[in-house]
């Protein structure tokens, strides 16, 4: 057991899939693993291990944004042993080359947090993805002829921006080649090379910053179920 997790030692598989939704997690479980059993319901943060393909693999939500999700990765990491922790997300675009459906590998992970600057004293850490994983995962987006994206996204503190006195909170963000916005990925990467633990991100574009489009319900799903699969097989390599 850990402060928020009711698992005991060896319940949750050394490979685990981390949506921040914990009703997504059930949904993984229940549609796309076999022999399900739920490992946490503390807080409904809801936990599942089961098998893909033979293979043992955890699901579990991690709630929204940097707090939610560092408490969740390191636990996992530190005291239940996981060693390949795969997000997956949703994420915002503010290019216009990159639309919404696509579907995004976190290379690196930029950010407006200030919760490494204070880390690192000030001085600046580039939090990225496991190379092996991110290899793995385009190799499996590929075989599932998805045209994936490679490159950096941004993780913000902040969903709802002050647009009246920033009018175009991620025109930097764009103008650096910087993908898509998200809430967490720069804390997984981070906690993840801290304790010799592997990460990715892989991201859906669920909205559109500058043009407003956004995914319908059924869009979503569809688009869920690329994002699952691809999560899937990348934990099975
Ligand atoms: N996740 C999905 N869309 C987002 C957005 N617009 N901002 C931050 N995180 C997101």
């Amino acid at each position: 057991m850990s402060a928020h997790n009711e698992a005991k030692m060896g319940d949750i598989a050394e490979t685990i899939l981390l949506p921040g939704d914990p009703l997504r997690a059930k949904y993984i479980a229940d549609n796309f693993l076999e022999d399900v059993v739920c490992y946490n319901k503390v807080r409904n943060m809801l936990g599942f291990t089961g098998t893909y393909k033979g293979k043992r693999i955890s699901v579990q939500g991690t709630g929204m944004g940097i707090p939610s999700i560092s408490i969740y990765a390191h636990e996992l990491i530190t005291q239940y042993g996981v060693k390949n922790l795969i997000r997956i997300g949703t994420c915002g675009s503010f290019n216009e080359d990159v639309h919404v459906r696509d579907v995004i590998l976190a290379m690196t992970s930029c950010t407006d947090s200030g919760i490494n600057k204070n880390l690192f004293r000030g001085m600046d850490y580039s939090p990225c993805a496991d190379f092996g994983m991110l290899s793995d995962a385009h190799k499996a987006a590929t075989e599932q002829g998805v045209n994936i994206r490679v490159g950096s996204t941004l993780s913000s503190d902040i969903f709802y921006h002050d647009l009246e006195n920033n009018p175009e909170p991620f025109k930097i963000w764009a103008d650096y080649g910087v993908l898509a916005v998200e809430m967490e990925a720069t804390a997984l990467y981070t906690i993840a090379a801290r304790n010799k633990a592997k990460a990715l991100a892989i991201l859906t574009v669920s909205d559109h910053i500058l043009t407003g489009e956004a995914t319908s319900a059924e869009e979503r799903q569809t688009t869920l179920h690329t994002m699952i699969k691809i999560g899937l097989e990348t934990a099975i390599r």
